[in-house]
């Protein structure tokens, strides 16, 4: 699949099928469906963010992507023991820890991996004694990148939603501010994924970064999906990461 996308791999974050089926308390759009759809068309993984509120992905949900997905499931979760000893019940390849506010949107924001520091140390020991891949999902920092090695998890997930979320010369700002991250974390020996906020206008800039590994991407290939399918929705975007790492 590496070769898909050039050494870029991509991970489809479907909560937003969930967010669907919740509206109306239906069993249907089909999780499971979406999930092989989006492995068939090409995507390295599954992403999903067990929610405490389960406003979108339900505990079943988790294990039955789980059990029958054929790659990699990368679950989304706070750093609360009631969501490490989930995923350490469910074994997902990755876990991204992530900071989570009950009355907010979508995630805002990286972890705080200064302030919260014990607590995010402790989530990440005992999933990585569970042999669970662990990556941070945190700000572009020098500051925060620096306590991560201290943390012990191998990778992290740069925050893009303010890159997303602006335009012009902040946007540009925010872009070099990622790459300088990305770049000093590569430096010391961390893996880096981004994720947020990427769409097919937004996401070539930050595919270029040579030393990324993983994009996740939900709202925009969901909201795609809706006019062409799941399948070509992800294509899509594969085409768009593969053309930016071949400076296309
Ligand atoms: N990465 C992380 C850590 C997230 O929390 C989310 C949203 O759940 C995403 C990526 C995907 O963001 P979006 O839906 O804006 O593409």
């Amino acid at each position: 699949m590496d070769q898909q996308t050039s050494g870029l791999e991509l991970g489809v974050n479907i909560d937003h099928i969930a967010t669907l089926r919740q509206a109306r308390g239906t069993s249907y759009p089909d999780l499971l469906e979406a999930a092989f759809l989006v492995e068939e068309a090409g995507a390295e993984a599954i992403t999903i963010h067990l929610r405490e509120d389960r406003r979108h992905i339900q505990d079943a949900d988790v294990y039955a992507i789980r059990k029958h997905i054929k790659g990699r499931l990368n679950l989304e979760l706070a750093a609360t023991d009631e969501m490490v000893n989930i995923a350490c019940d469910v074994l997902p390849d990755d876990a991204c820890v992530v900071p989570e506010k009950r009355e907010e949107l979508t995630t805002e924001g990286g972890l705080d991996v200064i302030g919260q520091f014990d607590r995010i140390q402790k989530a990440t020991r005992q999933l990585t004694n569970n042999d669970i891949c662990v990556s941070l999902f945190i700000e572009p920092s020098i500051e925060h990148i620096k306590r991560v090695p201290d943390i012990g998890a191998p990778i992290i997930e740069l925050h893009t939603g303010t890159y997303a979320n602006t335009s012009g010369k902040e946007q540009q700002r925010e872009l070099q501010r990622i790459i300088e991250a990305t770049e000093f974390a590569h430096s010391l020996g961390i893996q880096v994924n981004a994720g947020h906020g990427l769409d097919y206008e937004n996401t070539t800039a930050i595919a270029r970064i040579p030393e990324i590994r993983e994009l996740n991407i939900g709202h925009s290939i969901v909201s795609r999906a809706v006019f062409v399918g799941i399948s070509r929705a992800t294509r899509q975007m594969i085409e768009i990461m593969q053309n930016a790492r071949e400076n296309k």
